[in-house]
């Protein structure tokens, strides 16, 4: 995939919006794990949210304050936008109360996104672990919905424990289909836990994969650590850092490239990310 290709956010197309947040009511909440609660959001003034897989919106609560939280579910099913959130701090432990009915504030879309043109007719290997599935989410649906755009498509999702597995019906629905590949694993079972499948790292589940190189491009998303063991694997396999695609999570503050929080080198993850291509970064220090 050609670097030039990796979508631009459409930034400015909110120009004169990008510190004013809009309003969003609460449609719905779900337990995902005992810190991880998925959201489903519906704008007051009815408008899409015109999101894209792989953006991120600035997302606040009055007198509480603002975080980033990636877009978790795709456009192609309906005018309401999901978020996965854990809780792990201000803003998330208040979004953890809300309730369906209660109204939020949102900045956004903000960030590139996954290039779904770039990977048009490409095999797909979609790597995420622990809360990166949360954005894969969104590409997975996107997929699933325009399927025949795609060659073969493999999911591999990593969590510590069968009890930190999100969207686990959704997992089993891709295990299940005939149109995905999809494999699980957990790096360790605690005891007393059922779990019959994959145990050891997602790396482990790379190896033994058939990886047409010339036709696949790999999308990898999770925690800090998981990057560079996948990227050795998926090189391993001969494929180039051009056909690697990865999602970066910075520190950010404003989400639209003014206040330097979210630096990678000489590129601004919230604007210039948070999706890259690895030949984009590798050479970066710190990125990976
Ligand atoms: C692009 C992007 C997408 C994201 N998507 C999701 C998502 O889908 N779901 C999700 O749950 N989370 C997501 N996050 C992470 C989320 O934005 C952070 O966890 C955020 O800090 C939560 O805000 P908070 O107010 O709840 O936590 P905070 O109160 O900000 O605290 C969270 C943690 O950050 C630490 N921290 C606070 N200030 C700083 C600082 N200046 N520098 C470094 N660390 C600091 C705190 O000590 C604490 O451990 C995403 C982040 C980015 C950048
Ligand atoms: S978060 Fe402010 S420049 Fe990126």
């Amino acid at each position: 995939m050609n670097i030039s290709a990796v979508s631009q956010t459409d930034k400015h197309e909110c120009d004169g919006k990008l510190y004013e947040p809009f309003l969003c009511k609460v449609e719905s909440v779900k337990d995902l794990t005992a810190s991880e609660k998925l959201f489903r959001f519906v704008r007051t003034d009815g408008k899409p949210f015109g999101q894209k897989p792989g953006q991120f919106m600035q997302v606040s609560i009055t007198g509480i304050g603002e975080a980033p939280i990636s877009v978790s579910s795709s456009p192609t099913r309906g005018d309401y936008l999901e978020m996965g959130v854990r809780k792990t701090g201000t803003l998330t432990n208040a979004m953890h109360n809300l309730k369906s009915g209660d109204i939020i504030g949102m900045r956004g879309s903000f960030g590139t996104c996954f290039d779904t043109l770039a990977m048009k007719g490409r095999d797909l290997l979609l790597i995420s672990g622990g809360c990166g599935l949360a954005p894969m989410r969104a590409l997975i649906q996107y997929v699933e919905d325009c399927r025949e755009d795609f060659g073969n498509v493999t999911i591999l999702y990593g969590a510590k424990s069968p009890a930190d597995i999100l969207y686990k019906d959704e997992l089993t629905q891709w295990q299940n289909s005939q149109k995905v590949q999809c494999q699980v694993t957990v790096d360790n079972i605690p005891e007393g836990t059922c779990w019959d499948a994959n145990v050891g790292l997602i790396t482990k589940l790379i190896p033994p994969l058939e990886i047409d190189t010339a036709k696949t491009t790999a999308v990898i998303v999770g925690p800090p650590i998981m990057y560079k063991f996948v990227i050795l694997e998926l090189h391993s396999k001969g494929l180039i850092d051009e056909d690697i695609v990865v999602s970066l999570e910075r520190y950010m503050k404003c989400g639209v490239g003014k206040c330097g929080h979210c630096t990678i080198d000489n590129l601004y993850c919230c604007i210039d990310g948070p999706v890259f291509t690895l030949s984009q970064v590798a050479s970066l220090k710190g990125a990976i």
